[in-house]
């Protein structure tokens, strides 16, 4: 069976039930006390407590879906036969309409018609707070299930991730020694006891412990999660996932003599990023655009040190179109083209770092928390590749550690600019330049000094009559409009990019001198004739190691000391603004620097 038909049996079998069919949520939730959707019962929380009206919204009080899922807990074990970080889970949901009978016998009449056998179920063994699930026990008994095991909270109890939320034990079937799917009676509503007695939101594993309050829910409900990937492999009669039709057809796309490890793992991510990105997820350096710039980072490096080594090329354009053939025609928000931009982006950036990054770590004996960091902030490599790379000589970091050290550096980075700034607003507004944060402002005045270097690359390479014409620097890019009548080619876009980062390798300084305007302009720097200048001005110059000018520039600033800040640079784009004016888009080095 495949897996297309996997999902359209199970939607059927609930929709003939009294189920409406509801499509998945997106991967980027509703609630803000979750990153990510991480189980088909997000989408309905306030059903559960009596928020939403299940009955005017679907027109039912039990519901079905197939619902995208992301779970980033399992990151570090991604790559043997078992874990993943996107999977599907197939799902049904009562608020109020059945509960546990329902639930089970449903369950039970399910794995049948997909001619599945139940090796055991387990239940809830109860503790001091709650009682043990005799009921469920019994409706398996007399469904002719014999093996049926009990186990404690820490197995058969389930709340979600995050503070707070529905909760309660589960019931739990097992095929071929797999727990494939998990049905939990929501009773009650799990949340912190008090803040000061609690102290953070619970994760997870700590739903139900003793820190966490449980009220009795008004109306108890049903909230059942059965792994497509798992169902696929008893279905399809395979010995793992990566076997299934849902992995294979993209794996084997892989270089041939990749490790086995490492195609699980790029196909794991390349399929996790491709949904995340669909879903409007963009790399950044925090929350959800930090997971997924490092998976992307990831199969970046892998493929990166795949090339080194075998001295060719990959690209991962097939997979891109395989993902989107095999997952397109349920997931109609796949989208191909933003997949490729966002990917191709992400990796253009990276790679003007990460040749740099793998070297500096190469060199290092003992990687600790305190030397991963820095490869972290200099070269941008995340920890998933340090700790790889790193091998043996990584040993003894651990990614608790790392987090703690990032977690660190946001705080006192953000109390830095609370201090400095006052902590709200635009901190950085010069026209020109925009920034939020002190962070952001590191970023723009890297961009600004690219900006000066690309005025002067454009004056040796497409000529002096090149006039800029207005420019706009975020954190995120630089775009710097000139007067220019036809597209660059591809060799002049190289010959600019090859003049700046020239530079930028010399490392050469770069100062400024007040002077009277008339004096300024004399010397021939560049200036923007849109602009009002005051009486004195500020000239930017950046000096060649003989002492000669590169660049100068009639600039109020902020800029760096030494081009090397600025790493690297890139033209993403060109388009034309207006008759005669170009708009070029470029980016330096993703990186945070320690300056
Ligand atoms: N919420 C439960 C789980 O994630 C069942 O859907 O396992």
């Amino acid at each position: 069976m495949d897996s297309g038909e996997i999902r359209s049996r199970f939607l059927k079998f609930f929709e003939e039930r009294g189920h409406t069919v509801v499509p998945s949520s997106s991967l980027i939730p509703d609630d803000p006390s979750v990153l990510l959707t991480t189980a088909g019962m997000q989408q309905f929380k306030p059903y559960y407590t009596g928020k939403a009206d299940a009955m005017r919204d679907f027109n039912s009080l039990n519901t079905a879906s197939v619902q995208k899922s992301f779970r980033t807990s399992d990151i570090d074990e991604v790559g043997d036969e078992t874990h993943l970080t996107f999977f599907e889970m197939l799902g049904n949901f009562s608020f109020g309409g059945y509960f546990k009978e329902g639930a089970i016998k449903f369950a039970y009449d399910l794995v049948k018609e997909y001619g599945l056998i139940i090796q055991y179920v387990t239940i809830f063994e109860g503790n001091s707070e709650i009682p043990r699930d005799d009921e469920s026990e019994k409706i398996w008994r007399e469904l002719g299930v014999k093996d049926i095991r009990q186990q404690p909270k820490s197995e058969n109890f389930w709340g979600p991730t995050g503070s707070e939320g529905p909760c309660g034990p589960t019931t739990e079937i097992f095929i071929n020694n797999v727990e494939v799917w998990n049905i939990v009676f929501n009773e009650y509503y799990c949340s912190p006891r008090s803040v000061s007695e609690a102290g953070s939101p619970r994760a997870l594993s700590e739903v139900g412990s003793p820190d966490n309050k449980l009220e009795k829910l008004k109306t108890p409900g049903v909230d059942t999660g059965m792994g497509l990937e798992r169902l696929a492999v008893a279905l399809q009669d395979k010995e793992h996932i990566f076997e299934t039709d849902l992995f294979a057809p993209i794996l084997e796309l892989l270089p041939q003599n990749l490790e086995d490890r490492k195609k699980r793992i790029i196909t794991d991510h390349v399929r996790g990023f491709s949904f995340l990105i669909s879903d409007g997820v963009r790399p950044s350096n925090k929350e959800a655009g930090y997971v997924l710039r490092r998976l992307m980072r990831r199969v970046i490096t892998s493929l990166y040190i795949w090339e080194q080594q075998t001295n060719s090329q990959y690209s991962l354009w097939s997979l891109f179109e395989k993902i989107v053939q095999v997952y397109g025609g349920f997931y109609q928000e796949l989208n191909l083209n933003i997949i490729k931009e966002v990917f191709s982006e992400e990796d253009e950036r990276f790679r003007l770092t990460l040749g740099r990054g793998l070297k500096e770590l190469e060199k290092l004996k003992a990687i600790d928390t305190q030397s991963a960091f820095k490869l972290y902030e200099s070269y941008g490599l995340p920890y998933e590749v340090i700790k790889e790379v790193g091998g043996k000589h990584a040993e003894k970091l651990t990614r608790e550690d790392f987090d703690k050290k990032l977690e660190h550096h946001k705080e006192t980075s953000r109390a830095g600019s609370e201090a400095k700034f006052g902590g709200h607003g635009l901190m950085l507004d010069t026209g020109e330049l925009k920034a939020h944060n002190e962070e952001e402002i590191k970023i723009v005045t890297r961009l600004h000094t690219a900006t000066h270097l690309l005025q002067a690359a454009l004056q040796v390479v497409l000529g002096k009559n090149v006039k800029q014409d207005g420019s706009d620097i975020t954190a995120e890019r630089l775009r710097f409009d000139f007067t220019f009548d036809r597209r660059l080619t591809d060799e002049e876009i190289k010959q600019i990019e090859d003049w700046i980062n020239d530079k930028i390798k010399r490392g050469l300084s770069m100062s400024f001198k007040n002077v009277p305007y008339e004096d300024a302009i004399q010397t021939g720097a560049l200036f923007f004739a849109k602009e009002k200048y005051p009486a004195t001005v500020k000239v930017y110059t950046v000096i060649d190691e003989n002492g000669k000018p590169v660049s100068s520039e009639l600039c109020g600033g902020p800029h760096v000391e030494n081009t090397k800040e600025l790493v690297g640079f890139k033209i993403k784009k060109q388009e034309s603004v207006g008759a005669g004016v170009k708009r070029i888009r470029a980016v330096v080095a993703d990186i945070i620097l320690n300056t």
